[in-house]
């Protein structure tokens, strides 16, 4: 039987420009309870903005999937190290060295930092998978991965909804878990196929939902926000 964690909100800001940032921003204000920068906004704009955003008062999730030889990973961590950022993502893929690199970087230089790992990218399929050579199956190979992450001293990983059951009751209730494709009932699904709603992550064990196009492309991204809030307050068992 999997607990219900406490779990709450994270915005996806996939827009182009600081200025879109900013202004969505403004329109949200406090209604979520983090912002994820993705490799779109950061490769434009670069920590300048992290360090804005996260000085405007905002949690920053930085969404850089790092995967590199295990140094020049660390080295990474210790450049993001001034940042005002509260989880970071690299690819469990990279292997238990470049982790253990990477933690150790964080916990030296960045210690309220938390560092996710991914697994299997939702794009890969099992063909996909075996082009590259894994002969697992994907739900197979993000158990392999997401334990691999714990035993190298992870406290975090970023998976699908149908997957953090399953995960969680492999890693136990010490690990963060961060789902993406999620959609609030009845609402657009865009092209993310296997959706979850932000109750039902929940339930399944993550710590954060991730959501971008439900909030960003809403007519009052506040109200969206904050029906999304209420759904998981409703979840976790408390008052919203
Ligand atoms: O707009 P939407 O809610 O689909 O955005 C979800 C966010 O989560 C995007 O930033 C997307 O890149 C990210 N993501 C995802 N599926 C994954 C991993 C990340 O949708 N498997």
């Amino acid at each position: 039987m999997v607990r219900t964690m406490n779990c709450d909100l994270i915005l996806a800001l996939d827009v182009e420009t600081a200025g879109e940032a900013r202004s969505v921003l403004r329109g949200v204000g406090d209604a979520v309870g983090m912002v994820k920068i993705g490799l779109q906004l950061f490769t434009r704009h670069g920590p300048d903005l992290v360090k804005e955003i996260g000085e405007s008062g905002h949690k920053v999730f930085l969404d850089l999937k790092l995967h590199d030889i295990p140094n020049t990973v660390a080295k990474a961590v210790e450049s993001l190290a001034s940042l005002p950022v509260s989880m970071l993502t690299l690819h469990a893929s990279g292997g238990s060295e470049m982790m253990r690199a990477a933690e150790t970087a964080r916990v030296s230089l960045a210690p309220g930092l938390l560092l996710l790992g991914v697994t299997v990218l939702t794009s890969m399929d099992e063909p996909a998978l075996r082009a590259t050579g894994v002969g697992q199956s994907p739900p197979e190979q993000v158990r392999r991965l997401a334990r691999l992450a714990k035993e190298s001293g992870l406290r975090g990983l970023v998976c699908s909804p149908m997957e953090a059951a399953a995960l969680r009751r492999d890693l136990g209730g010490d690990m963060t878990l961060v789902t993406p494709g999620v959609r609030p009932a009845g609402g657009d699904t865009h092209e993310q196929k296997r959706v979850a709603t932000p109750a039902s992550a929940a339930r399944a064990g993550a710590n954060w939902i991730v959501v971008g196009r439900p909030i960003l492309q809403a007519t009052d991204p506040r109200a969206a926000a904050l029906a999304i809030r209420r759904e998981l307050a409703a979840a976790n068992g408390s008052n919203p």
